[in-house]
């Protein structure tokens, strides 16, 4: 089976509008940083990341009243697994939160997520799941490239979770990404399964990878409020995610923080 996603590829134009988006979204996670600490909650995270993204940059916040989404960033706490919404809860010592910034810039979508670690308590095991999760979305970039398959990836993500006695989340994928937030046949699946369709990558195409890495059960549950996604074991889980263009030679991390040296 094939899944062909040509009518993906995005020209010089397009391209240089991704660039531009991928930057500003990294710029929300690096100017959020100081912020992060106990005692702040989700919410007022949310005020400072939508008036940045507002005010400052000039750009639209993506999740914001997206398929009726509430607020302007993600928050996952903890067993939270990905679209947590923004809340009044304060962090604690211990805690740890994937913050998720999608911006529109120009009509275009830069979309990119990190690990925080609050305080100095975060459990060993929550520290490693943290690096490791990471771990596996370098692995993943690191293959991008023309001609390779997108199975491979996800493979290679899930066989990495894996080895270090975690487990990668099936329900929630990377995506394509460029004037729509998700691009409807483009997928990145964080895991391999026969039924997975090839997906050949071409110069030109954009898209997220971001696995989301489990403690525990790779099982998650949905809650009441329509987005909330937590581990069904409530052990912790962690993702971080980039944006990433397939150029001549390999990959193009669009969202790369100044702090990542890769
Ligand atoms: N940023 C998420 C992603 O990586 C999507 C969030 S959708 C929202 O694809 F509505 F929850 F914001
Ligand atoms: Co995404
Ligand atoms: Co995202």
């Amino acid at each position: 089976m094939n899944s062909n996603v040509s009518k993906y590829v995005k020209d010089i134009t397009a391209i240089e509008k991704m660039r531009a988006a991928g930057q500003k979204a990294a710029r929300v996670l690096e100017m959020i940083e100081p912020y992060v600490k106990i005692g702040v909650s989700t919410d007022q995270l949310n005020t400072l990341c939508h008036d940045f993204i507002v005010d400052e940059l000039k750009c639209t916040p993506a999740p914001l009243n997206y398929r009726g989404f509430p607020k302007s960033i993600c928050t996952s706490l903890n067993q939270v697994v990905c679209h947590g919404i923004p809340n009044e809860k304060l962090l604690k010592d211990g805690d740890i939160l994937n913050i998720d910034i999608t911006v529109i810039h120009d009509g275009y979508h830069g979309d990119t997520s990190k690990m925080f670690l609050i305080g100095e308590k975060v459990p060993i095991l929550a520290r490693r799941l943290c690096k490791v999760a990471q771990e596996a979305l370098y692995l993943g970039i690191s293959m991008v490239k023309p001609g390779q398959d997108l199975k491979k990836i996800g493979q290679a993500i899930e066989s990495y979770a894996e080895k270090n006695n975690y487990s990668s989340v099936r329900e929630y994928c990377g995506h394509g990404i460029g004037t729509e937030f998700h691009e409807e046949n483009f997928q990145v699946l964080h895991y391999d399964s026969p039924s997975i369709p090839s997906t050949i990558l071409e110069p030109g195409l954009t898209f997220t990878i971001e696995p989301m890495i489990n403690a525990g059960t790779k099982k998650v549950r949905l809650l009441q409020d329509k987005w909330t996604v937590v581990t069904k074991d409530r052990k912790p889980s962690a993702q971080w995610e980039h944006t990433i263009l397939v150029t001549d030679q390999g990959a193009e991390i669009l969202t790369l923080r100044s702090e990542e040296k890769i």
